[in-house]
């Protein structure tokens, strides 16, 4: 009998579809594993369920030469390379389209507590700093008539700009790619990165990590941002250097920033830490119950499609 080996406790949906086709090695720690650990775990394992903590790179594929698919349990997938796999010929998958509309809840979220400043509040008023109404006190920004920027109008940078609209948000945005019936839909308008910068009132970062994205957000590009504008990163971690944000935000270039990912992840800039224009989520994006079930019934679905000799539905290489 095949066996998969998963790096994590997963919704139990998915595992139990798995399991009826192959033994499953899960991991006992419910922690990112080192990798000897996972050197250990996926021996005599013909395919590897991970996560974006598990870096799947050429080293560990000529190790593990057993390991014939990966699949990846989120839609980013700069923890795979694919360069390797597909020389190597190991089918990688990932689970596009589940997980936008949690993502984009949590990106509108972040933008709403960021702007009327909800998480700063709620902090002050447990100090024992609400003192009664005033005038002019806690004063945030309407989110109506404002611009948004969104970097990447892929599937979850779209479900933003839906959202976005719905709080008369005017949607901007930078791609790869422009894309006009998302225009149309969404009365969107295709701009170039600095036009992204200069106009927006907010910024969305809903672009994956490549090369392209490292370290696209450092203190110059901040600075060519709008004053007094707002920074939101549901993407992936070091599209912004973080020491640069800080640096920025203590500038005052720019009014506030929230962030769910990180450039070192889990570890958070000390800079970062002490401003309280700054909300920082634990990487929540896909996490809702109903998301992370389906998230592990589509991981399933590319693991059985593999060992049934089809194609599977979100293959990558
Ligand atoms: C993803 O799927 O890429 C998310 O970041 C994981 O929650």
């Amino acid at each position: 009998m095949d066996k998969i080996c998963v790096t994590r406790q997963l919704p139990q949906a998915g595992l139990d579809m798995m399991a009826q086709a192959a033994e499953l090695v899960v991991s006992p720690h419910d922690r990112a594993l080192t990798r000897p650990e996972l050197m250990e775990l996926c021996q005599g394992c013909r395919v590897l369920v991970c996560t974006l903590a598990e870096p799947i790179d050429r080293e560990f594929l000529l190790a593990r030469p057993e390991v014939r698919m990966v699949s990846n349990y989120a839609v980013g997938h700069d923890n795979l390379d694919l360069a390797a796999g597909q020389e190597l010929g190991v089918v990688m998958t990932n689970t596009p389209g589940v997980l936008s509309d949690a993502t984009a809840d949590l990106t509108m979220a972040l933008i709403l507590a960021l702007m009327r400043r909800v998480v700063e509040g709620d902090k002050l008023l447990r100090a024992g700093g609400f003192k009664g109404v005033a005038p002019m006190w806690m004063l945030g920004s309407d989110l109506m008539g404002k611009t948004l920027g969104i970097l990447g109008l892929g599937r979850i940078g779209e479900a933003v700009a839906m959202r976005a609209v719905a709080f008369g948000l005017r949607i901007i945005y930078h791609s790869r790619h422009p894309r006009p019936e998302a225009e149309r839909a969404l009365g969107a308008e295709y701009v170039g990165f600095d036009e992204l910068l200069a106009r927006s009132d907010v910024i969305s970062i809903n672009a994956p990590l490549n090369p392209a994205t490292w370290g696209l957000f450092n203190y110059h590009t901040i600075k060519r941002m709008k004053p007094g504008a707002y920074l939101i990163n549901t993407g992936r971690g070091p599209i912004i250097v973080e020491e640069d944000l800080a640096r920025a935000l203590h500038d005052g270039l720019i009014r506030g920033a929230a962030l769910d990912v990180y450039e070192h992840e889990p570890q958070v800039h000390p800079g970062l830490l002490g401003l309280d224009n700054v909300i920082l989520c634990p990487h929540l994006g896909s996490a809702t119950q109903e998301t992370r079930t389906r998230m592990s019934t589509l991981v399933a679905e590319n693991v059985l499609a593999f060992l049934e000799g089809r194609e599977p539905p979100n293959r990558l290489v």
